[in-house]
């Protein structure tokens, strides 16, 4: 095998999600330690306060220099390179988590056990489906009192549409939690409570008919052999193939904050989760083993550095090798770029790199011509698919304060939608943009970013639209005929695409019928097209 195979091979790229709550900050931290790339608990943790728990968000934003190591990071586990992105918790940030998870191999999905599946879970597994993502399960909080182990794998099922196939089972929860037999690997881990170390994991016994098990436990010993005994006849085996083409979730019960069930879950993680595979472009599948270098990026952030007005461009390694100082084509503006310096993000630091493989994501330093979704490749004009844009949910229109700032106004609307913080139309009538976001604290940031960093003191005015969808027809005089009888309802996004804006979904409905000819889609892939 040569070199890059060896590399990719050991490659795990993923990304943790869970509604929040449920535990992915502590598990994240626990897989961290395993990693050895943090040496004491509450390093995350603490990084996470500094980022949520203050009212001040607009601060917080600007300080993503120090959040943003928590972004992507980098450990190393049982000889391999693991590349852990972090997906924002907060709902109102959902947008940018979609766009990490399309730069993802596989996905980690962590569930509170007291709550089984939760609104966010299931909006983050739908955009899972449509990559058809593999997900391992965890089951949090076992220390907790929380719905049947068999409860929750069908909340799971019937909420997620998935098949589930325990890995892991445990004897009793709450009070009673004693531990998880792994089902995987035929072991008993007893729990410890208030064990909060790594290595150690109790008494391992490897036949559950032993009659020491009866010694440890005493009646729940029969209850997990019976439980044992059911799962055996009624639940999914595990199956590889399904797992990896996103149909079964491997399920595994712990406690992230005892450290309990976690190693259990990482060890069977990088056995099974995939290296770096194929990636869809416009113009074909580009395997991760092809020589020349190729990859795309997922995400923008500004202001790591705030004495500069730099943006951080990310991308993630799709085929090739990278090498510092290496030359690349940046499609979509045609021309060519020396990555001098790129950056790598170990958990606790980043460092400039010499080299890095497919599946690693490495940043640019950026001053304002890289997109979301932009291609980068050796020759071949390529053009990644999957990093979608989600029509939104919220509409507000900008009120310029000082007319005299209209440029600036223009221009940081631009970047920021470039950045992906919100999503700027410019309707058909009238000259005022209006913001479309998921969340509320999209256009608080919005604001604050403006007046900050572009010196545009603006205003929202509510605007009655609630709905918006991308517009294409093949027939030009019918889109035409569409735009023309509809104009106050249509605006362009930030791409030059079509939008209709509505004010309900019922209005859509109503629309949808009356025009079969137009099609109207709720996401769309950003900059779909290469320049011609
Ligand atoms: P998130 O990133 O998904 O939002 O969740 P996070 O890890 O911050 O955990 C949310 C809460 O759940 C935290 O409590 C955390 O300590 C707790 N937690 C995580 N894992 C477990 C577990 O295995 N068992 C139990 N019982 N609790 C767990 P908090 O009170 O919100 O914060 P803190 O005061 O502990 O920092």
């Amino acid at each position: 095998m040569d070199h890059n195979a060896k590399e990719i091979n050991k490659r795990r790229t993923f990304g943790i999600i869970s509604h929040p709550d449920a535990g992915k900050t502590t598990l994240t931290e626990k897989l961290l330690l395993y990693g050895g790339a943090i040496q004491q608990a509450g390093a995350v943790k603490a990084r996470k306060a500094e980022r949520y728990a203050t009212s001040d968000w607009m601060t917080v934003e600007r300080e993503r220099g120090i959040s943003v190591t928590t972004s992507v990071m980098k450990f190393n586990y049982m000889g391999f390179e693991i590349n852990l992105l972090d997906t924002p918790g907060h709902q109102d940030f959902s947008e940018d988590t979609y766009r990490v998870l399309t730069a993802v191999d596989s996905a980690l999905m962590v569930i509170d056990n007291a709550k089984g599946v939760e609104p966010q879970t299931e909006k983050l597994m739908e955009v899972c489906r449509m990559r058809n993502t593999p997900i391992i399960t965890f089951i949090n909080k076992l220390d907790r009192e929380g719905m049947a182990p068999l409860d929750i794998l069908s909340d799971i099922e019937d909420k997620l549409q998935i098949e589930c196939a325990p890995l892991s089972w445990p004897i009793g929860m709450g009070k009673r939690f004693k531990g998880v037999y792994s089902i995987y690997k035929n072991e008993l881990h007893l729990f410890t409570p208030g064990q909060n170390i790594t290595g150690a994991q109790g008494i391992v016994i490897n036949d559950p008919y032993d009659s020491y098990l009866d010694d440890l436990l005493g009646s729940p010993a029969n209850e997990l052999r019976e439980d044992i005994e059911l799962i055996q006849g009624a639940a999914d085996p595990f199956d590889l193939e399904h797992y990896l083409k996103g149909n079964q979730t491997p399920v595994f019960f712990g406690s992230a904050i005892n450290n309990f069930g976690v190693k259990e879950m990482l060890d069977t993680f990088v056995q099974i989760a995939p290296c770096p595979g194929p990636r869809a472009a416009v113009s074909r599948n580009v395997s991760p083993y092809e020589e020349p270098f190729s990859g795309f990026v997922f995400k923008i952030q500004a202001n790591m550095n705030p004495a500069h007005r730099d943006r951080m461009a990310f991308v993630r390694i799709c085929s090739g090798r990278f090498t510092r100082g290496m030359k690349a084509t940046h499609h979509r503006i045609g021309k060519n770029i020396t990555f001098s310096n790129a950056t790598i993000f170990m958990a606790n630091d980043r460092e400039n790199i010499e080299e890095a493989y497919p599946g690693d994501i490495i940043g640019i330093y950026n001053h304002g011509t890289i997109k979301i979704g932009d291609t980068f490749s050796d020759k071949e004009p390529l053009k990644f698919l999957g990093v979608p844009s989600f029509a939104p949910e919220i509409f507000k229109k900008v009120i310029l304060k000082n007319p005299m700032k209209a440029k600036h106004l223009k221009k940081g609307l631009t970047h920021l939608a470039e950045e992906g913080v919100a999503q700027v139309f410019r309707p058909f009538q009238g000259k005022d943009y209006i913001l479309g976001a998921v969340g509320m604290l999209q256009f608080d940031i919005m604001m604050e970013r403006l007046r900050s960093e572009y010196g545009v003191d603006a205003a929202y005015e509510s605007v009655h639209f609630n709905v918006a969808r991308w517009v294409e027809c093949h027939d030009i005089k019918k889109m035409e005929e569409f735009e023309r009888k509809n104009s106050a309802n249509m605006a362009w996004d930030s791409e030059g695409s079509r939008v209709y804006l509505t004010t309900s979904e019922w209005h859509l409905g109503y629309c949808v019928e009356k025009w079969p000819e137009i099609e109207f889609s709720k996401t769309r892939e950003i900059t779909d097209r290469l320049p011609s």
